[in-house]
């Protein structure tokens, strides 16, 4: 049975200058969705590119003291070294300055002017380089005599240009729109587009006489056409318009183009008439997402705040990146980028989370079955319920990747790796563990909790495909060329499989900034009230001296032994949103797999202190036995943060 066909595509960028982390956000996105219709099945088409005419390249390369097509080679080979660093799924790059495409534009240009859908009229118009293009009078003058789109100056171009009939096309592009509520996602851009609209279309500058980098126009050899009969066509060339019919024919209309917001109009009103002149079918979505701004403000070079995606794709890997992009914004909403935000997002949801399930896992499984998975089922109530969890996790998984609600597919298989990391505290495998009536119950727990991570594997596959293999790896499991989600089901793990543990596969990142601590006293405020005070017996302490001590309930989010120590164990603990490390002599009467989940009380404002070269920011409360056996003091349900009085 032949797969069903599924087409994507991202803007065809300018290189004009190297890539930022805003591109890489949107190519991020259609390479997810890339591989979310592969892994349900899908036979997928996904084209990315370089857009490389126009007079800005053209200036670039001459201020370079280049040809145009010696600039955009070195800058072409590092959009492509980039997407190969994040692990974009393209199935072609296709470079606008490449023959093929030459000749695809230059067949298209030529049935429409057969069709009688291109005339030449003088152009006096004014004209912004950067953007390439024209504005009229009003426009330019609406904003106060600069481009309305950036703000620079513009120039004053009189040539004789070759037109696009565009405004005949304006009403059918109208109906389309309206009788297709989810051809422009998202609704707000729906609506944007339909205003434009009704104020009435011009015809579309497509040629120019004054340059020539661009394609020759096949009528008229002292032409050359760029922008619009140029770059939208190279989704055509991605997909064997002039090369491969059958191909094309299989692939078009497109299901996606993915754009940024500021360019939904190019792709929803004038490749639409295009395409109706060509008489082709309309792409059957345009999704606009937002722009990535940085701390808060927007990427500009004169502010100095552009960010190359490789710096942090280098210092924390590929999936890091990937996974803050996706997760921290709503598609079509604008979102800020952060270093600080990526770090905190890798600690608490891959670290802690993700990490620390899998490596609980995988650990326990070694420990109490010598790494074998056994696939035994238990009548019990728990176990039935966490069972349920793959189905119903992947159905809402679906239903919010199709509706391209990217970030809240995220969260729903995060609530998943909660749920798993709760029945890890709830079972309590170190109990069961040393009770032998119990050694089923025991088995039936590690592979629900292995089948549960070989689940999330395959669901996150798709955001993060350099991590999702490595989980495969540790649960003893192959890595499949194509991950399918159709086997996230409970139960698809083999009996006797053996798992092999390795490095922890999201180790967590240390902060350079320390949060302060939730209640910090400073030195010299304690120095001055211990002399106010002065007058207590040395074992007594006064109301106020307790006061002083910040106690918190906290909960522990992670343990590790601490290498060559049998005593301290290293945990990470959440107060109330902030996230501090706690070195604690526990490690003799604890394990790391059944510490995390725990709620405890904390000395939150004690004096940092480094133990074995770990700086510990508090101490937690136990109680010892006459052996010398600590418990810790714990506060089951209450909320981490609370004050303990
Ligand atoms: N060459 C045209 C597209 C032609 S498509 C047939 C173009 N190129 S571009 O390189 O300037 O921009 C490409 C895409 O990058 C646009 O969709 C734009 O929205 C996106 N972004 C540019 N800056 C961005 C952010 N700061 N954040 C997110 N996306 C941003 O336009």
């Amino acid at each position: 049975m032949t797969k069903p066909a599924f087409f994507i595509t991202t803007p065809i960028y300018y290189p004009s200058a190297n890539l930022h982390i805003g591109h890489a956000y949107c190519t991020t996105i259609a390479d997810t969705v890339a591989r979310y219709k592969r892994a349900n099945g899908f036979d997928v088409e996904f084209i990315t590119g370089s857009d490389e005419h126009g007079l800005k390249i053209q200036r670039k390369a001459e201020e370079n003291g280049m040809k145009p097509i010696e600039y955009v080679d070195g800058i072409v080979a590092n959009f492509k070294k980039l997407w190969e660093m994040l692990g974009i799924s393209y199935t072609k790059f296709v470079r606008s300055s490449s023959l093929e495409h030459e000749k695809d534009v230059q067949k298209v240009l030529q049935d429409v002017f057969a069709k009688g859908d291109i005339y030449k009229k003088k152009y006096v118009g004014k004209y912004c380089v950067p953007c390439e293009s024209f504005w009229t009078e009003r426009q330019i003058e609406e904003a106060g005599g600069v481009c309305p789109d950036c703000g620079r100056p513009v120039e004053t171009m009189e040539e004789e240009d070759y037109f696009f009939k565009m405004s005949k096309y304006a009403d059918r592009i109208l109906k389309h729109i309206e009788e297709h509520p989810d051809f422009i996602q998202p609704v707000s851009r729906r609506n944007e587009m339909i205003a434009f609209l009704k104020q009435g279309l011009e015809d579309l500058c497509i040629s120019r006489s004054s340059f020539d980098w661009g394609i020759p126009v096949p009528f008229d050899k002292k032409a050359i056409t760029y922008v619009w009969f140029d770059a939208l066509l190279c989704y055509f060339t991605g997909i064997g318009f002039g090369t491969d019919p059958e191909k094309f024919k299989r692939f078009w209309p497109a299901d996606v183009h993915l754009v940024g917001k500021e360019i939904v109009r190019f792709h929803t009103i004038i490749w639409p008439a295009m395409l109706m002149s060509m008489g082709q079918p309309l792409p059957k979505h345009v999704y606009g997402h937002g722009w990535l701004v940085v701390d808060g403000e927007k990427m500009s070079k004169s502010k100095g705040n552009v960010v190359d995606p490789m710096a942090p794709i280098r210092e924390f890997g590929p999936d890091a990146v990937r996974y803050y992009l996706l997760s921290e914004i709503a598609l079509g909403s604008d979102g800020n980028y952060s270093r600080e935000g990526l770090i905190r997002r890798w600690n608490s949801d891959l670290a802690n989370d993700l990490g620390n399930l899998q490596y609980r896992t995988v650990s326990m499984i070694e420990k109490y079955h010598q790494g074998i998975v056994h696939k035994t089922v238990v009548d019990n109530e728990v176990d039935a319920k966490f069972r349920t969890l793959a189905a119903e996790t992947l159905e809402a998984y679906r239903k919010q990747m199709d509706a391209f609600q990217l970030n809240d597919a995220i969260k729903t298989i995060w609530a998943y790796v909660g749920a798993a990391n709760k029945y890890i505290d709830v079972t309590t495998p170190w109990i069961l563990a040393k009770d032998p009536a119990q050694t089923k119950r025991l088995e039936a727990v590690m592979y629900n909790l292995a089948d549960a991570v070989r689940n999330i594997a395959i669901l996150i596959s798709s955001m993060m495909p350099f991590s999702a293999p490595k989980i495969f790896e540790q649960l003893g499991l192959a890595v499949p060329d194509q991950f399918h989600l159709d086997d996230v089901a409970w139960g698809n793990l083999p009996d006797g499989t053996k798992v092999a543990k390795g490095q922890p596969i999201f180790p967590r990142i240390e902060e350079e900034k320390e949060a302060k601590p939730a209640a910090a006293v400073s030195k010299k405020e304690t120095g001055k009230e211990a002399k106010k005070e002065g007058v207590v017996t040395p074992d007594e302490i006064t109301i106020d001296d307790f006061a002083r001590l910040d106690l918190r309930v906290a909960t522990i989010k992670a343990a590790q032994r601490v290498p060559k120590t049998d005593k301290l164990m290293q945990l990470t603990v959440d107060i109330g949103g902030e996230e501090r490390t706690i070195v604690s002599g526990i490690a003799k009467f604890y394990t790391e797999e059944e510490l995390p989940g725990k709620n405890v009380i904390v000395i939150a404002n004690l004096k940092p202190a480094k133990l074995k070269g770990i700086e510990s920011r508090g101490m937690l409360l136990a109680a010892s036995d006459k052996e010398g056996h600590l418990v810790l003091a714990e506060a089951p349900g209450i909320a981490s943060g609370s004050k303990v009085k």
